[in-house]
């Protein structure tokens, strides 16, 4: 169901303080957040292994964090440092908590949750952008009842644009026109849509006053994936018939993180270096980019409700259209990697990259 051996987004570093902890739950475990006070981050298994008190609702202290039941102390690695009830006893072997690898990028906190001696830096996602002195960024976070592949699938399935997000992001009369492609990266899918010679959408017509862009433009639309389900968009208008070098550009990123089967922490975020030295861009796209996604949040909600428990749309046998080529060659090398991960390779049909979009469910 999950792919441990990846980072997903656990919060924003400004989530993660000395005030309190944060406590939530990725790919089903539950894990506590906090700081130290020299300001590192750190993520433990939110259960003491003493009575099973979620340390979350425990206290913070210099190295660590004590349990809130008897007192216990867990710090780096996930070490008990101290046993109030017994100071001068030997610590129990089993006196320690799980330790999660972090990293913390531009503003972001990524956790590894499969074997800590895996963990490989290189796979973060490279989103520099979001704290830039050049860009104006701005980050969100959202909650949605529903897997994460179904907010994957949602965010690789361009062709919903022009008509969930009709007036802000896309217009129906647009999907004719639209051309697209999906390619592989070094890193894995990149969807490429483009939209020639069209009058500005909404969403592009409040915030650029360019005197080129006052008729019709080109659009770009490139939504990057990579394993697991981290997404960034890389979004822009520019002269009929020129390069994106004259254009304007926005990148946007999605961090997908599963919670549980059927819950996802949805981060998301814009960032723009067509600002003016002024907030009203950035000001308007975050507005506009959380009105649409309550929009899609709204569908995915629901279509997880009609789906009940299950978690595998695929399981479902549901119709295939074009515009879900995309999300399906996703799910088809996220299906290879977690049975890879699971070492059950034997299970891998390789049939190429071009073989039938319907590929077979990973079981529970
Ligand atoms: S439950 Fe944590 S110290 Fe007892
Ligand atoms: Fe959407």
């Amino acid at each position: 169901m999950f792919l441990k051996n990846r980072w997903y987004l656990a919060a924003y570093s400004r989530e993660v303080t000395r005030l309190e902890p944060l406590a939530r739950t990725f790919l089903n475990e539950k894990v506590v957040l906090f700081r130290t006070r020299a300001g590192e981050a750190l993520a433990l298994e939110d259960r003491c292994p003493h009575r099973f008190a979620p340390l979350s609702v425990g206290r913070m202290t210099h190295e660590g964090i004590a349990c809130g039941y008897h007192g216990m102390e867990f710090g780096r690695g996930g070490k008990c440092l101290n046993n109030p009830t017994q100071p001068n006893e030997k610590l129990h072997p089993n006196a320690c908590v799980r330790a999660y690898p972090l990293e913390e990028r531009h503003g972001m906190i990524w956790i590894w949750m499969g074997l800590a001696t895996d963990a490989d830096a290189n796979l973060i996602p490279d989103w520099w952008y979001y704290d830039h002195p050049d860009w104006r960024a701005d980050t969100q976070y959202m909650h949605v009842k529903g897997n994460y592949l179904l907010v994957v699938d949602n965010l690789l399935d361009l062709s919903h644009i022009n008509f969930v997000h009709e007036g802000i992001l896309g217009d129906p009369e647009l999907a004719d026109r639209t051309t697209s492609k999906t390619e592989r990266t070094d890193r894995g899918l990149v969807d490429r849509w483009f939209v020639p010679d069209a009058p500005m959408v909404a969403g592009w017509a409040e915030t650029i006053r360019d005197p080129w862009a006052q008729g019709n433009v080109d659009f770009w639309i490139d939504m990057h994936w990579e394993p697991a389900s981290n997404l960034m968009l890389d979004v822009g208008v520019m002269p009929v018939g020129g390069k994106r070098e004259q254009g304007l550009q926005l990148l946007s990123m999605d961090a997908i993180t599963p919670e549980t089967a059927t819950t996802t922490h949805y981060f998301y975020g814009t960032s723009l270096s067509f600002h003016n030295g002024d907030t009203t861009a950035i000001d308007f796209w975050r507005k506009a980019q959380t009105f649409a996604f309550e929009q899609d949040r709204r569908i995915i909600e629901a279509v997880q409700s009609n789906m009940g428990s299950d978690w595998d749309i695929l399981t479902m046998t549901p119709v295939i259209n074009k515009g879900d080529r995309a999300a399906l060659q996703a799910r088809r090398i996220m299906r290879k990697l977690i049975l890879e991960e699971s070492g059950s390779p034997d299970e891998i049909e390789d049939d190429g990259e071009n073989s039938s979009l319907l590929i077979a469910p990973i079981s529970a």
